[in-house]
Parts: C-alpha cells; sequence; structure tokens
C-alpha cells in the first residue's frame, strides 16, 4: 500500500498509450496501491480503445472524459479543465503519463501547475523534427517532470544532455515489451516458416494528409509487394481512410484492407509475416521484439535502437527508398538480433522506483 499521502493519477487517453500502461496499472492493482486511471477518451472508436481494456483485462478507467478529437489546441485545452478537477477531486500526490501524445501533454502539464509529481514513462525519445506535435509534446513533458524512466540508454543520455531538472531513473526497458511478451508467444518465428504477407500500418499526418506523399507511399509498397510476390494487409487507420476518402486515392490491388486489429491479432500478424512496413514508433518496438524485419516509413526515427540492432531501416517516404529499403530487409537470414528494449519488466521496474 503507499503510503496514505500518495494517490497515484495515470493519464492515458490512446490506443498506444492503453497497450504500453498496461503492465503498470497491473502492477499498481496487484500491490493493492492507490490510483486512479484518467481516460481523456483522445481515441473513442471501440477499435482503438475499449477493445484494449477489455482484451488487456484492464478495470474500467474511474474517470473517462470523452474528450475525443479535435485541433491540437482546442483538445489539449479540453483535456486540461477535466484532468485538473480530478487532480483536486482526487488529491493526486502523482501524475503518470506515457510517451508523447497531447493526452500525456494535458495530464504533465496540469499536474505540474497544481504542483503534483509529474511522471514520464518513456522519457528521452527524440526523432529531433519539431513538425511532429509529439516531439513537441514528449520534449515540454521532459522538461516538467520531476520523475523521468528512460527505457534505453541512449534516450537516457538525451535526458542527460538536455540537463532536464527531474529525476533521471536508471533505463527501465520499454513497456512495450511487457504487453508483447504477456500477449505473444510467437517470438522469432524463422523467415522461411512465414506467411508470403507484408504488415503496413500509415497513420502520421506527415505521411497521411498529404496524398501526393500518401500516394508514393503506397505506390512504393505496390512495387515491393509485386517484386516479391507478396500480399501487402494494411489495417486502416481512420485518420487514413479519412484521407484517403478526401482526396479520392483507392488502394493498389496488392494492398489488402482489414478493419483494425486487437492487440493480440496485431502482434500474431507482425509475427508471421515476412516483413512489417509501419510509420508507428511502437509497431517498429513490437517487430523489433517479435523478430519481424521492418521499414519504417519516415524520414526521421525516434526508436533509433531498432536500427542499430540491424531489425529496421529507416526507408524515407518516396517510393525509391521504400523499395530499396525492403529489398535489403527481406535479404535478411536471421532475425536474432540484440534485443534493446528490455526484459518485460520495465513496469514493475517503475512502480518499484517510485513506490518502494
Ligand atoms: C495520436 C497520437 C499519436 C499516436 C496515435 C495512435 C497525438 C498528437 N498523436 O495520433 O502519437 O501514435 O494517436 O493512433 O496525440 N479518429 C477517429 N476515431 C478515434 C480517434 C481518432 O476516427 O477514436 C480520427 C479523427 O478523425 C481524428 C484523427 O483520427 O481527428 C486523429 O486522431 P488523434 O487522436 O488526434 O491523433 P492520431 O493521429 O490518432
Amino acid at each position: 500500500m503507499t503510503q496514505s499521502s500518495s494517490k497515484i493519477g495515470v493519464t492515458l487517453g490512446t490506443r498506444p498509450e492503453i497497450i504500453k500502461c498496461a503492465s503498470l496499472i497491473n502492477e499498481l492493482s496487484s500491490r493493492d496501491e492507490e490510483y486512479v486511471v484518467i481516460h481523456t477518451n483522445q481515441h473513442y472508436d471501440w477499435a482503438l480503445d475499449m477493445q484494449f481494456f477489455e482484451e488487456l483485462e484492464l478495470p474500467l478507467p474511474e474517470y473517462n472524459l470523452g474528450i475525443g478529437s479535435g485541433s491540437h489546441g482546442d483538445q489539449t485545452a479540453r483535456m486540461m479543465a477535466e484532468i485538473e478537477k480530478v487532480v483536486v477531486a482526487e488529491d493526486i500526490t502523482h501524475m503518470v503519463v506515457q510517451g508523447d501524445t497531447n493526452s500525456g501533454l494535458a495530464g504533465a502539464l496540469v499536474a505540474s501547475k497544481a504542483l503534483r509529481r509529474v511522471v514520464h514513462v518513456e522519457a528521452g525519445l527524440r526523432s529531433n523534427d519539431l513538425r511532429m506535435p509529439e516531439e513537441v509534446n514528449r520534449r515540454i513533458i521532459d522538461h516538467i517532470s520531476h520523475d523521468l524512466f528512460p527505457p534505453t540508454e541512449p534516450a537516457r543520455e538525451v535526458l542527460e544532455d538536455e540537463s532536464v531538472a527531474g529525476l533521471i531513473h536508471p533505463v527501465t526497458g520499454n513497456t512495450s515489451v511487457d504487453s508483447v511478451l504477456e500477449y505473444c508467444d510467437k517470438i522469432r518465428i524463422p523467415l522461411n516458416e512465414r506467411e508470403n504477407q507484408i504488415l503496413v500500418t500509415l497513420h502520421r499526418p506527415e505521411n497521411v494528409d498529404e496524398p501526393r506523399i500518401l500516394e508514393g507511399i503506397l505506390s512504393g509498397i505496390d512495387q515491393v509487394a509485386r517484386s516479391y510476390d507478396l500480399r501487402a494487409v494494411l489495417p486502416l487507420h481512420p485518420r487514413t481512410r479519412a484521407q484517403l476518402e478526401k482526396h479520392g486515392l483507392k488502394l493498389p490491388m496488392t494492398i489488402s484492407e482489414v478493419p483494425l486489429l486487437s492487440f493480440r491479432e496485431l502482434l500474431d500478424m507482425q509475427a508471421t509475416s515476412r516483413l512489417v512496413m509501419t510509420d508507428s514508433g511502437g509497431i517498429q518496438e513490437e517487430a523489433c521484439v517479435l523478430g519481424s524485419p521492418c521499414v519504417v516509413i519516415r524520414t526521421h526515427t525516434d526508436r533509433p535502437e531498432t536500427i542499430e540492432v540491424g531489425a529496421a531501416e529507416l526507408a524515407g517516404v518516396d517510393e525509391e527508398g521504400i523499395v530499396g529499403a525492403a529489398g535489403r530487409m527481406l535479404s535478411l537470414e536471421s532475425v536474432e538480433w540484440e534485443q534493446p528494449y528490455g526484459d518485460g519488466q520495465a513496469g514493475k521496474r517503475i512502480v518499484e522506483a517510485l513506490l518502494g
């Protein structure tokens, strides 16, 4: 039990935060700590939201703020106004936020201004691209946090180099590994036993909101699928669907759209595919853990560790780069790379460091 003076708040709001906070929430529950989960409902479609609470068997959040979508300023401001009420009503002493979403930023800002302890899980990631809303969010969160938990050594060094004011805790590993190892046992399946399939995910605004870039990416994936006789499967994110419809773009025949997948289904598909092509940081980590070669469809990455160990290649967003990177990742024979994201005990370490 926490000392009577400690009450933990966990602010989350999007699919990746639910997945990456699961082990931490379970650890708090199993230790019988006093905590409340504040769900902003930034993600509200069942397939991006409640599906994961059900599948990961998480208790329903005590607070669901029903914020939904909006421009960055509008969405973040509405979150802050509601989170502030909860911080006061529950007398929260520590606010845990994970990663770099608008929900995390709102939770951290409110707690900081209310003079509560801000705890940042997955601290120290950088893409060095300030056009990314997440890069802005994570920089601010890191610099107002009291407890920072870097998942890897390079992330810890970023925090040291930037001289953040808070306490930089020892490297914990990433909580994504906790969830991958808990929910998937298909680790490092030999490449010659996999389906002739590419798992594709695309949702980043810089990739999908500009039709010329989106067309180039789809055409690159199409060429890879044709050249290597693979079928590409794309669980379609609502943002990407909206942009395809808005610009009258059609998916090439080689790319099959499927509904958004559950966490287990997504892990399973990554584990059994020859290749993963993605612009998601979380999937880049998961593919690395599962032993699936990954092509990162971005110009920058905040997960350089996956590239350094040989699990992924940064392709950029033009056709030529995508085709070249996919060719190199498809020529790999072994998927026995070093694991940079830890041993699956990150959630436990974080709770122990915070509460003893
Ligand atoms: C957010 C996070 C991003 C994370 C991603 C995971 C920020 C700045 N970005 O991006 O870091 O990788 O979640 O998906 O917080 N929409 C729906 N249904 C939903 C939610 C969203 O249809 O349940 C649509 C809406 O049109 C919305 C758009 O998707 O405007 C974008 O949603 P939003 O939560 O703003 O950002 P994401 O792109 O999902």
